[in-house]
């Protein structure tokens, strides 16, 4: 059975009735296969699992969306009974900051003022609060998260060994269409044409993908993907398409990699990323 708690004080009762591991998979809702994967991963590794569906504030920027930002509890509880969720808490923004916005944040250092925080300010300031925050309300043995949003991902791992927090890190592939898109809360903005075109930066991923395979060096990695893009997604407005390794640091030559590409399609804004390996040292 699943059981929804809303409050800090019921969470807390919540959490302490359960024995074992706790795995603790963070969403803002919106839920999808991509989270569902998440789940049934932590499902796997943890004794209980805990899903928190929490919209955060802190992580919008003044034009960004978070009034539009879809509010799905009901479907989402569905979800969450469905794939076998122990707890679920689904907090007030009072509950979780009960004080207002807080003062004091988490600082995302160097990595979080590039790629998703040159273009979003402050974003990864409110996930890494937000994240740290309900890693102290729920102590999670284990905490899941996708590998779609790859820079919080990294962005998480730093901050738990920074701060030598005690959870595991555990990243999820992600999850994708039949046709390659990347699964996203944000996707049911798009309109068919839209969609159409935003297939262009997983189609792009998989060409530099399939280039660095087949032997090409970074910079013909980089060119397969570019001249994709442009002819998959010529209506996208390219963020940036990156080439780094596996911790986001500047691209190797050689060796295990990630590319990275966001751009705005309609007035969605998609992020995607794909790992892959770079077997020529250029
Ligand atoms: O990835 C998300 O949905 C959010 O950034 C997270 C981790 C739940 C924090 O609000």
């Amino acid at each position: 059975m699943t059981e929804l708690v809303q409050t800090r004080g019921a969470l807390a009762a919540a959490r302490a009735a359960r024995e074992g591991s706790v795995g603790v998979v963070m969403t803002m809702g919106a839920l999808h296969a991509g989270h569902a994967e998440l789940i049934r991963t932590a499902r796997e590794q943890a004794d209980h699992v805990l899903v928190t569906i929490f919209v955060n504030p802190l992580q919008f920027g003044p034009s960004e969306d978070f009034d539009q930002y879809p509010r799905t509890l009901e479907g989402d509880l569905e979800i969450c009974r469905g794939a076998g969720v122990d707890i679920v808490f689904a907090p007030s923004a009072a509950e979780v900051y009960p004080g207002g916005e807080p003062a004091v944040r988490v600082n995302p250092g160097p990595l979080g003022e590039e790629l998703e925080g040159a273009s979003r300010p402050g974003f990864f300031h409110g996930v890494l609060t937000v994240v740290l925050k309900l890693i102290n309300l729920t102590r999670p043995d284990l905490v899941f998260f996708g590998e779609k949003d790859y820079q919080q991902l990294t962005l998480v791992r730093r901050m738990v060994a920074d701060f030598n927090l005690p959870v595991r890190v555990v990243g999820v592939p992600t999850v994708r269409e039949a046709d390659g898109l990347a699964l996203s809360s944000r996707n049911r903005y798009l309109s068919a044409a839209e969609r159409a075109t935003a297939l262009g930066l997983s189609a792009a991923l998989q060409a530099g993908a399939t280039a660095a395979k087949d032997g090409a060096d970074a910079e013909a990695v980089l060119v397969a993907a570019r001249s994709v893009l442009a002819a998959a997604a010529p209506d996208a407005e390219l963020d940036y398409l990156v080439l780094t390794d596996p911790d986001l640091q500047p691209r190797p030559v050689s060796g295990p990699a990630r590319m990275l590409v966001a751009a705005r399609v309609g007035r969605t804004r998609l992020i995607d990323n794909m790992p892959l390996h770079l077997a020529v040292a250029g």
